[in-house]
């Protein structure tokens, strides 16, 4: 029978497992969902043009290997001069050029639009997967600030504050993550 949601909780009962080895994302995603299992388990993600085809690749091999309510996400940052790179490639761009090397990209660039992208997946057994996004638009700054938060977020300011300045309550008001969470979370609280 399938059950109303309750925190942390599949559509049809159980801890929901979310597939992650980023406790920030973790924080992020618990602060809206409510207690989630995290299952730093790792799984493939393949090179592909979009965040949805790399979070339903990745959803496909998880499915096979837990049993019950399963989560994972893919996000990434696409700045406008850049022409949406590092987009897909953002986890290889941060662990090799970093924040230092988007700011060396970005010397003398005077568009400096860019958005961050969330995609979550979720499945239960015997149930389609469901994807959810959201986005958050800003500007990359022209120096790394704060040390909250993870990744892109000292370089990546949204009204004149990098998301590594502001806390994770505040985060959780604007960001990417906390869309796409919060349509999940909209979607489990549906019968
Ligand atoms: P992935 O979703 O873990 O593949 O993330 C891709 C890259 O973007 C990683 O280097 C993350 O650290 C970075 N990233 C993802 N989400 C955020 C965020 O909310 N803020 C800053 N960087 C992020």
């Amino acid at each position: 029978m399938v059950k109303i949601n309750r925190e942390g909780q599949g559509k049809k009962g159980g801890m929901i497992n979310f597939v992650t080895s980023n406790k920030g994302k973790y924080a992020e995603a618990q602060a809206i969902l409510g207690d989630l299992v995290q299952m730093d388990i790792g799984y493939t993600e393949i090179q592909a043009d979009t965040l949805e085809e790399v979070a339903i690749y990745g959803m496909k091999e998880v499915a096979l290997r837990l049993k019950g309510a399963v989560m994972l996400e893919d996000a990434g940052l696409f700045v406008q001069a850049l022409r949406g790179f590092p987009g897909v490639y953002s986890a290889y761009v941060q662990k090799t050029i970093g924040n230092a090397g988007i700011l060396r990209l970005m010397e003398g660039e005077k568009n400096r639009s860019a958005y961050f992208k969330s995609v979550v997946a979720y499945a239960e057994p015997g149930m389609q997967t469901m994807i959810f996004s959201g986005e958050v638009y800003g500007q990359i700054g022209f120096e790394a600030r704060g040390s909250q938060g993870f990744g892109y977020d000292p370089i990546f300011y949204v009204d004149g504050m990098s998301l590594a300045e502001i806390d994770l309550e505040k985060k959780n008001q604007i960001s990417h993550r906390a869309k796409s969470m919060r349509a999940l979370d909209d979607w489990l609280h549906k019968c």
